[in-house]
């Protein structure tokens, strides 16, 4: 006997909700089975793109999982498979995988209050952590005194301050590069530690008036420090060994970038960067992996503009707009609490972007936040206050801050996409924001983020 009408109708939807299911996966297996052996996922714009999504998502088919620069200002926030959220800040997003190992390399900088922090609430989540963190020995260490003097040089500035999120990276930084800092391996070494961390404290005190320290607040950190070596002792590697065997030994390796190319110390709005290389060349620079042994490297990238802190931000949004986009993509920092700066998708700063990485794919995050939007808009070119083109994205701020956009008007949508999985079934006007990108910047987009969950994924 055939079923009653209204449950014949919830066999063929549940019929068809289960084929949804098969196909969705074949699209996301054929996505994710044809990475290359090493790939990264790197920000295109100003930091919080959603990179640590996508990670986590990736991280489950990689065997090793590598942050190769910046530290803790770095907040990703993912959720595990029963919906858990877990804000991280420098473990690399691969930790939620049990069989994922998590390399901490040389170019990221360490603060071990926070590291532990980090572990202790991890563990206590019941994430295991020890044997599947590695920690380079190279990598440098961020003490307390670094946060100090970032948030005392931020002072400094006055009203040009930079925005940073005073954790000490830049300091730590600075450190390494006038070439006096510890590094993890120091903490062999703990009979010279002190002098070597007495020559950093005396520079800061002599550098910032409202520093100062004594002779025992250097001994008490020295003693911290002495428990700290003894803990990290099993994290500490050789991680440029341990990569380069790996990928002699054919493990999948994936490369999960901080903050952003717009941020990056060479590329980005200097001054207003970090103070380290969030794009391709940091990989190699970073890991201590040659450049020939990357492969896919993929460009996550909002589906609008966000930015924290100082800097030009051509296309910003000041009005109800952008303080709608703030709401209802909750662009409040992961790390900070910090109120983002929103405004349209820049397509000339997106275009530079993809010059500097040669991303072979994008994933374009959030997608769901511009729903209800009549129209939205992508900035597409520059041009000076009396309208002479600008043909590449200036390094000079002040052309910067002058510059005038000239947008591209597309219509918006109504539909709620959140649970949409299937490319063809988003509304055509979605399809044609996302065919449009593709097409100004020339590189396709594979992902798209329609939700903050893990499954909230289209595969294109
Ligand atoms: P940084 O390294 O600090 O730049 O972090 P990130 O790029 O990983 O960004 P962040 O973790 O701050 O992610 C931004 C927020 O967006 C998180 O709360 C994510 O869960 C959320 N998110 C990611 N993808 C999507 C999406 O497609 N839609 C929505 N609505 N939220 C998303």
């Amino acid at each position: 006997r055939p079923p009653a009408p209204r449950l014949r109708r919830l066999v063929v939807l549940r019929a068809a909700s289960v084929s949804a299911v098969a196909e969705e996966s074949a699209a996301a297996r054929g996505r994710l089975e044809c990475l290359s052996q090493v790939a990264g996922v790197l920000g295109t714009q100003w930091g919080d793109e959603g990179k640590g999504k996508l990670v986590d998502i990736l991280a489950q088919r990689f065997d090793v999982v590598a942050r190769c620069q910046g530290g803790a200002n770095a907040g990703h926030t993912i959720y595990n498979s029963e919906g858990k959220k877990f804000s991280l800040h420098l473990v690399p997003s691969g930790i939620l995988n049990e069989n994922t190992q998590c390399v901490i390399g040389n170019g990221a900088v360490v603060h071990l209050p926070g590291f532990f922090k980090e572990i202790d609430g991890l563990e206590s989540n019941g994430v295991s952590c020890k044997g599947r963190i590695l920690v380079s020995d190279r990598a440098h260490l961020l003490f307390d005194f670094h946060q100090v003097v970032d948030g005392l040089r931020e002072v400094e500035l006055g009203n040009s301050f930079i925005g940073t999120t005073k954790r000490g990276i830049g300091p730590c930084y600075s450190n390494k590069v006038i070439r006096n800092g510890l590094r993890v391996s120091d903490l062999r070494h703990m009979d010279t530690f002190g002098a070597k961390l007495n020559t950093l404290l005396k520079d800061a005190a002599m550098r910032f008036k409202g520093f100062e320290y004594s002779s025992k607040t250097l001994k008490e950190e020295v003693e911290k420090y002495e428990k700290f070596a003894e803990r990290l002792g099993p994290y500490i590697t050789d991680t440029v060994h341990f990569m380069n065997e790996s990928i002699l030994q054919k493990k999948k390796i994936l490369v999960e970038g901080g903050q952003a190319t717009m941020l990056d110390i060479d590329f980005g709005t200097y001054p207003f960067v970090t103070s380290s290389s969030p794009s391709a060349g940091g990989i190699c620079t970073g890991l201590g992996i040659a450049p020939r042994t990357l492969g896919d490297i993929i460009g996550v990238v909002k589906a609008y503009t966000t930015r924290v802190g100082s800097g030009p931000f051509p296309t910003e949004l000041l009005g109800k707009t952008g303080d709608l986009l703030r709401a209802s993509g909750m662009e409040f920092g992961t790390t900070t609490g910090r109120p983002r700066r929103c405004g349209w998708l820049d397509i000339v700063a997106l275009r530079y972007c993809c010059q500097i990485n040669g991303f072979s794919s994008l994933n374009l995050t959030k997608l769901d936040v511009l729903t209800g939007l009549k129209e939205i808009k992508l900035g597409t070119s520059y041009c000076t206050e009396d309208g002479k083109a600008i043909e590449s994205f200036p390094a000079d701020l002040d052309i910067l801050e002058q510059t005038k956009v000239k947008y591209e008007a597309l219509p918006g949508w109504e539909e709620d996409i959140s649970s949409v999985r299937d490319y063809d079934d988003l509304p055509e006007t979605a399809r044609l924001y996302v065919e449009r990108i593709e097409e100004l910047v020339g590189i396709p987009v594979h992902y798209i983020g329609v939700g903050p969950g893990r499954d909230a994924l289209i595969y294109k």
